[in-house]
């Protein structure tokens, strides 16, 4: 048995893997990382052409990173969140600066979907209303309130938190009410005044989205979607919850990709790429309005955990955010983003079973089809978790040593932000030819 197969069989046996049926995890096991590549125990070479889990956008070798995490080990790992430290400080400040508009004051957690639980229960507590407005195609986390907004399959077993309404989808590829933009009227934003309306303003404490829907299809809005969405909130004095947690810290080719369409949320959740993923944090920043709500006497901020401001991890993230700057990664993630996007597009030219292609900066979607006439997905959301045809194509490309996440029907292409050209390349090769796979089975 080589070392490969005793440490796979090892892991499946004694750790659950994640969103999967168990007897069909047979991962490879990964040893070491550098730049966009990994290599697992024996020794083969992957390029990490969708960050991990749209994660590390930082790439594998941020030596900057580690350094910081090395010496802010030395001195000190832990405090309980009843203690201030210098990193936490710091890390808070830091994120008022770089986040848009008047977002002030944070709560620092471990992880996207925790972040989403303090911004659900900072937003209740605020507006003294219940409700949230989430939408199906969404993801925000495997906790209890989190999957409760969710929307996509994986929602199917949560008991549930009450009081989440779900909004129509902002997809103008599959247009849920059949429209086609730009004649449309943002119809998928008025309906959210509908659904306010109809459930009562005075009810509902937020809208929670994705300002570009990440695992549930990349689905970027129209340029009017957001800033109407802001003002319907604005009229029913309803607040506006932005989950940068997948489209943040520079994967779409801004800072935040809510900054595309110059919209300022009142709460904004993130995680993933504030520490690059090398080490787990969330975050949830609100607005100073917000934050001064709890500074009066009378308002209780009963929230908390154990690894709350952990000064670790505000460390590494604070280091992390540096590179963000000091490399100019936004701005590569812009840059090479034009490549990317120019190069799926021609792909979609040579293959039949494209069907639509989108996506902003490093944050792109290959959706498949088996006829583009009538655009019968592959891969329908009840096929999630079956043995599909988007798993296949993953799995070709994995051979050919390029690493793609599938999501339902999609590939998502999202390489670090410090990709080059070639690797663009190499990925793109390497999707061309997993792709015949698919055309042998599209109209
Ligand atoms: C938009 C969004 N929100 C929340 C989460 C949950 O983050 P985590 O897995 O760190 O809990 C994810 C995870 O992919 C996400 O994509």
């Amino acid at each position: 048995m080589s070392d490969s197969d005793h440490y796979r069989e090892m892991e499946k046996k004694y750790v659950y893997g994640t969103w999967r049926y168990e007897h069909t995890w047979n991962p490879m096991v990964v040893d070491t990382a550098e730049g966009v590549h990994f290599t697992d125990l024996d020794g083969k070479r992957v390029l990490d052409f969708s960050s991990q889990l749209m994660c590390s956008n930082l790439g594998h070798s941020a030596e900057e990173v580690k350094q910081a995490m090395a010496e802010q080990a030395k001195k000190l790992c832990y405090a309980a969140p009843g203690f201030a430290t210098v990193p936490a400080a710091e890390l808070g400040k830091k994120l008022a600066e770089i986040t848009p508009g008047d977002l002030s004051k944070s709560f620092l957690t471990i992880g996207g979907a925790e972040a989403n639980e303090a911004a659900i229960k900072i937003a209740r507590l605020y507006t003294r209303k219940s409700k949230l407005v989430s939408r199906y195609r969404s993801y925000h986390g495997a906790s209890s309130g989190a999957i409760a907004l969710t929307g996509d399959p994986r929602t199917q077993y949560a008991v549930g938190m009450p009081g989440v309404v779900r909004a129509p989808d902002c997809y103008c590829y599959r247009c849920p009410f059949g429209k086609e933009y730009p004649g449309c009227g943002i119809t998928c934003a008025e309906y959210v005044d509908e659904i306010i309306r109809m459930e009562g303003p005075k009810t509902v404490a937020g809208v929670v989205m994705e300002p570009i829907v990440g695992s549930n299809g990349i689905l970027v809005p129209p340029d009017e979607y957001m800033p109407r969405v802001r003002e319907i909130c604005d009229e029913h004095e309803v607040l506006l919850i932005d989950d940068e947690v997948m489209a943040g810290f520079g994967r779409t080719g801004k800072m935040f990709c809510i900054e595309h369409w110059g919209v300022e949320p009142d709460i904004m959740t993130m995680a993933k790429g504030i520490t690059g993923a090398y080490i787990p944090m969330g975050a949830t920043i609100t607005t100073r309005k917000i934050a001064d709500y709890f500074d009066r006497p009378e308002n209780l901020f009963v929230h908390g955990q154990t690894y709350a401001m952990h000064p670790l991890v505000c460390a590494t993230a604070l280091a992390a955010i540096e590179q963000y700057s000091k490399y100019n990664l936004v701005e590569n993630a812009a840059k090479m983003g034009k490549i990317l996007g120019k190069r799926l597009m021609e792909l979609k030219e040579d293959h039949k079973s494209v069907g639509d292609v989108r996506g902003k900066g490093l944050f792109w979607g290959v959706e498949l089809v088996k006829d583009r006439e009538t655009k019968e997905p592959f891969v329908t959301r009840e096929q999630k978790f079956e043995p599909n045809m988007l798993k296949r194509i993953s799995g070709a490309c994995m051979e050919l040593g390029v690493y793609v996440v599938n999501i339902i029907n999609i590939l998502l292409v999202a390489p670090p932000l410090v990709v080059g050209e070639e690797d663009i390349d190499k990925g793109m090769a390497a999707l061309d030819e997993a792709l015949k796979v698919a055309d042998r089975e599209a109209k």
